[in-house]
């Protein structure tokens, strides 16, 4: 496909579980200059007309641990096919006891905690530094919670994720030293995806899922991959909904700052 060609303007990033919720789904392969995505694009379309574009965020088969997904090649990708506004829903363990599993929450800040992932696409050709004081779309967030809210399933509104490295979950004393610092979630895979969405001015909203109280904070054997999915599948049911709502409710035109990322820069790369 050629990168002008304007097929969706909604992206989603998740877990192959969100396939089924686009009707008349056609498959894109789409190259990048940083290779392939996780899987094709599958664009689609929502009840509502709006026309959605999916990438499974660890493959079709789970092929990439969260620490090789191909982050650059997701986000060009799905910008290359008109995506502007990204929703990002995830599993996240909890730092708080009082969001156990099944609480859903929109985090408002973020802590990076990962090593060795390439966090830019601006590492050649003169340095480009962009705000990321605030990593996520205030438009998306409040669509988020209103629809979830609406949808009777009130998120946590706000908090801080941070993302670990993985594969490993977190030992007690990691877990319970995030706790202390007040971060409330943690994850492994939402970064660098918020701040590459960031350098390419798409919006980006995470959707977390809380699957566990990470080790820290639970008496028990500490978190497990099980637990993980299977509190995953028994929620994608009413996830799914949640993040189709808020694709179809996102607004068509876009004044955020996040529309206004790259004004001014002058950037070593084109966008697609
Ligand atoms: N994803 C789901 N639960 C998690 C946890 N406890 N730590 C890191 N990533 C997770």
């Amino acid at each position: 496909m050629t990168t002008s060609q304007f097929v969706a303007e909604v992206g989603v990033i998740g877990g192959s579980g969100f396939y089924s919720f686009l009707d008349d789904v056609e498959e894109i392969t789409v190259d990048t200059p940083y290779g392939p995505p996780s899987d094709p694009v599958a664009v689609g379309t929502l009840p509502t007309g709006r026309r959605v574009a999916f990438v499974p965020r660890h493959g079709r088969d789970h092929r990439y641990p969260p620490h090789k997904i191909p982050y650059r090649a997701n986000l060009w990708a799905l910008r290359s096919v008109g995506v502007r506004q990204v929703l990002a829903p995830s599993a996240v363990g909890s730092l708080t006891p009082k969001h156990g599993p099944g609480t859903l929450a929109i985090p408002d800040q973020l802590v990076d905690r990962t090593y060795g992932r390439t966090q830019t696409f601006y590492d050649e050709g003169g340095a480009v530094h962009l705000s990321f004081a605030d990593p996520y779309c205030p438009v998306g967030r409040r669509t988020a919670l209103d629809t979830a809210g609406a949808a009777g399933w009130p998120p946590v509104d706000g908090g801080t994720l941070v993302v670990i490295e993985g594969p490993r979950f977190s030992t007690r004393a990691e877990s319970r030293w995030y706790a202390a610092q007040g971060w409330t979630l943690v994850g492994m895979t939402g970064h660098p995806e918020a701040v590459l969405a960031r350098e390419l001015a798409l919006c980006y909203t995470p959707v977390c899922l809380v699957t566990d109280l990470d080790a820290g904070i639970e008496e028990g054997a500490g978190v497990t991959m099980d637990e993980v999915y299977r509190v995953f599948a028994e929620n994608i049911g009413r996830l799914r909904p949640v993040v189709a709502e808020a694709a179809a409710a996102l607004p068509a035109e876009r004044d955020c700052p996040c529309a206004h990322a790259l004004d001014g820069m002058k950037l070593p790369l084109e966008l697609p």
